[in-house]
């Protein structure tokens, strides 16, 4: 693993403008100690509270080398647990996702209830005392639909978070919501260019036509290639979201986390014709056109809510070279398969995207492990996001490693 100081050092050999070294794309020790600075301390997001409507609903995840079981409890609340069995240890829920009355352990079934304590332990003696042995817990908070969690001992602040972007998702009722489809993708590539490639539309025109059909590649009036009949729509949708009380100044902070409501380029949806992909539509929605509301929080999301569909995206990372990427598409919770919405017309454009970024994350991941590769500059016209991400990245790095015992046992991982 990487002592404090190789890593600040390896920070410190960045130059600012540029991609970065790459170790920081393909070094297994700096892989290790992003798993420690950021992923066991960051606010995650896990997944969507519509993946387990019902008590005893659950679904596991992956954070580095711990396994989190994210739960409905019997009081409708969501918790999430270290799933590792108080006894000796064992993995207690097996596959990504299951309903169970209680949670038992395979190995010697010690059983737990969906609050995580545990309720029975056969054979222990009648001094032993099931209280002192329930489930680590995990932090965990929903906001309006979404699901984070934290592995920290005491996580960073989540309240501002809340309070400023709940306004803007709540009409969209992700809660009431349904999970129409899922898919996960294993791509070959470190989870920052996963991250870089989707804060960048640099790429869209060459790579994503689909996607082009309905968006724009302009981030916002900041974006210089941004005017034309799309600014004068901008304004029209955005006077007529005033009216209706929709929030949609854009949010952006140094904390991490921005949000904004974009209006559509042309047509009403993420699909091929721009039609709606679903008739009815979410929460308390009645305008068919309210635009894409993009929820993005670091490390690990990115999120697009529109009037007849959410979609909602998790990056986590298996490697220094693999990362998963989970897409949730969600629907109005009372919409029905083949009447209200077609899964062909729902999910055409993100899964031709997440396949098209996953080729170039691929290549992109390739390139950077050569002889031949030095870091290189980031547009300062339309690579703004990739900046702000990996300004993000390294300043989270070195505040963490302040915190971080000051000796660390040198061991290069062979590669
Ligand atoms: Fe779980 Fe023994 S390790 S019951
Ligand atoms: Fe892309």
């Amino acid at each position: 693993m990487l002592s404090n100081s190789e890593l600040k050092s390896l920070v410190s050999s960045r130059v600012p403008g540029r991609s970065l070294p790459q170790p920081f794309y393909n070094d297994p020790s700096v892989y290790e100690r992003e798993l420690e600075l950021i992923w066991e301390r960051e606010w995650l997001l896990a997944g969507v509270v519509a993946q387990i409507p019902k008590p005893g609903n659950w679904f596991t995840m992956q954070v580095g080398r711990s396994s989190v079981v994210i739960i409905r409890d019997r009081s409708k609340g969501i918790r999430a647990f270290y799933n590792t069995c108080r006894h000796r240890g064992s993995r207690i829920c097996a596959g990504e996702k299951g309903s169970s009355a209680t949670l038992v352990c395979p190995y010697h079934q010690w059983t737990y209830g969906l609050d995580g304590k545990l309720m029975f332990a056969r054979e222990m003696g009648v001094d032993f005392d099931t209280s002192a042995f329930s489930l680590k817990p995990v932090h965990c908070e929903t906001v309006e639909g979404y699901i984070f969690i934290s592995l920290a001992e005491e996580p960073p602040a989540f309240d501002d978070f809340r309070e400023k972007v709940s306004p803007y998702i709540r009409p969209h009722g992700l809660e009431n919501g349904k999970v129409a489809y899922e898919t996960t993708i294993i791509e070959k590539g470190n989870w920052k260019l996963v991250l870089e490639n989707n804060r960048e539309c640099y790429h869209c025109t060459g790579s994503h036509p689909e996607l082009l059909r309905t968006i724009s590649e302009f981030d916002g009036p900041t974006d210089p290639r941004f005017g034309g009949d799309y600014a004068e729509k901008c304004i029209k949708d955005e006077g007529r979201w005033t009216a209706a009380g929709l929030p949609h100044e854009p949010i952006e902070t140094d904390e991490g986390y921005r949000l904004v409501r974009v209006a559509m380029e042309r047509g009403l949806s993420f699909t091929m014709s721009g039609e709606l992909a679903c008739k009815k539509l979410m929460g308390t929605l009645d305008d068919a056109d309210v635009g894409s509301l993009r929820l993005l929080r670091f490390p690990n999301t990115w999120n697009h809510a529109l009037s007849d569909h959410a979609i909602a995206f998790r990056v986590l990372p298996l490697s220094a070279t693999e990362t998963q990427v989970t897409t949730w598409w969600l629907v109005n919770g009372d919409a029905v398969e083949g009447v209200d919405y077609s899964l062909e017309d729902l999910t055409a454009v993100w899964t031709a995207t997440n396949a098209q970024d996953q080729r170039l994350v691929e290549a992109n991941q390739l390139g950077i492990n050569s002889k031949g590769y030095e870091p290189g500059p980031y547009s300062s016209l339309v690579e703004s996001g990739v900046t702000e991400f990996i300004d993000w990245y390294l300043s989270t790095l070195v505040r963490e490693l302040h915190s971080a015992p000051a000796t660390i046992r040198v061991e290069r991982v062979a590669s």
